[in-house]
């Protein structure tokens, strides 16, 4: 049996200071699950939404969108799972507090859960929903969700002799980003991060790593060119103005820029073709969004074989001690962009 009580950082208004406190365990409905959580990532979106006051609508509010925790018990209709079993998932704090991740027990749909491998841990099964989901929406999933490169992930499928620069390669965004564009076969994969990562980027697939601290984002252009030309794909992991304008220039006519974020100061036209048909798609990596929703159950069906083959691997990891107490404090290390390749993690 679950309590009926349990312990849970909240948000008790928009814009408002997290707090743990106490909430019910709730239960699962027809196609939802019950997780016991083990273990919930941080993303740079919780601050977001705290500070911003954006997309969760619903207060007292429960933010965290990444989980892997324990089956704890099974709505109505669904038989895929059982107690016990280890899965990971999405969250959806937009719906209400029950569906987010900061919480000792959470609420998920069925259809956006996958089994973890038993040879990853709970905190490694963490590191992946959100994040790989935003770099496979952009990069795999139909328009206008994507640039369409693989929206049923078809193994067949390839692109050999294509290339590809990730802005912001040693983010999680672009970690994921790489590994896609490695299982498509691009021939090269461009990443633009800090050189400390070098190593760790050519083991995932970047097959060339330029220096940001040394390459300025004004002189990026030229430095992909060098390498290869232009690119056909341009993925902004980061949201860097300047690293898309230096994207949008690198890129073959009818290429593709994907961000993760829209910006209106940014360089490059939003969302519209060019007269070179040049694409710029931002990419939103929840496949609860009704665009995503297809594409967000193809995904979860293949997940759990996708980290069990290694076509993807997880993040690497940097655990939080002191449990729910310790995530404003990693929210704030994200906020001040002192976090760089990795994932911080918190285990309850
Ligand atoms: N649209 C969506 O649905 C969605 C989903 C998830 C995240 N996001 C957004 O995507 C961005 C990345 O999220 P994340 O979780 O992947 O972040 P993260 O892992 O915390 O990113 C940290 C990394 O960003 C790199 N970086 C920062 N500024 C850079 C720049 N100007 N050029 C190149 N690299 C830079 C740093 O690289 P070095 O240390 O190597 O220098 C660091 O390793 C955030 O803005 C987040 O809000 C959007």
């Amino acid at each position: 049996m679950s309590p009926t009580e349990q312990n849970a950082l909240i948000l008790p208004v928009k814009q408002g200071n997290f707090v743990v406190s106490t909430r019910p365990v709730p239960s699962p409905k027809v196609g939802e699950i019950l997780i016991k959580v083990k273990a919930v990532s941080l993303n740079p979106i919780d601050s977001t939404i705290q500070t911003v006051g954006y997309m969760v609508e619903k207060y007292p509010a429960v933010l965290g969108m990444d989980v892997a925790g324990e089956v704890a018990s099974i709505g109505e209709g669904v038989e895929s799972f059982s107690k016990g079993d280890r899965v990971f998932f999405q969250t959806n704090p937009p719906i209400g507090p029950d569906y987010g991740g900061y919480q000792e027990y959470a609420l998920a749909m069925v259809e956006t859960v996958a089994k973890i491998p038993e040879k990853f841990t709970y905190s490694q099964a963490a590191t992946v929903p959100l994040t790989l989901t935003t770099a496979a929406v952009g990069l795999f999933a139909d328009a206008p969700s994507g640039a369409g490169l693989n929206p049923t992930w078809d193994p067949k499928v390839q692109y050999i002799g294509h290339s590809a620069l990730v802005v912001g390669g040693s983010s999680s965004v672009g970690i994921f980003a790489i590994q896609l564009l490695k299982s498509l076969g691009f021939t090269h994969i461009i990443a633009y991060a800090s050189a400390t990562h070098t190593e760790y980027l050519k083991s995932l697939g970047a097959t060339t790593v330029i220096d940001r601290n040394k390459v300025p984002a004004s002189d990026l252009t030229a430095a992909v060119a060098q390498i290869c030309g232009q690119v056909n794909i341009v993925y902004d992991a980061v949201f860097s103005s300047e690293g898309q304008a230096a994207g949008y220039e690198a890129l073959v006519d009818n290429g593709h820029l994907l961000s993760v974020r829209a910006t209106p100061d940014a360089y490059v036209p939003k969302d519209v073709d060019d007269v070179r048909g040049r694409k710029v798609t931002t990419a939103y990596g929840s496949p609860h969004m009704p665009n995503n929703k297809v594409f967000g159950k193809i995904l979860y069906k293949k997940l759990g074989g996708l980290l069990e083959k290694g076509t993807i691997v997880p993040l690497r990891i940097e655990e939080l001690p002191g449990g729910l107490e310790s995530i404003v404090g990693g929210l704030d290390r994200l906020k001040a962009k002192s976090v760089s390749g990795k994932k911080l993690i918190v285990s309850l």
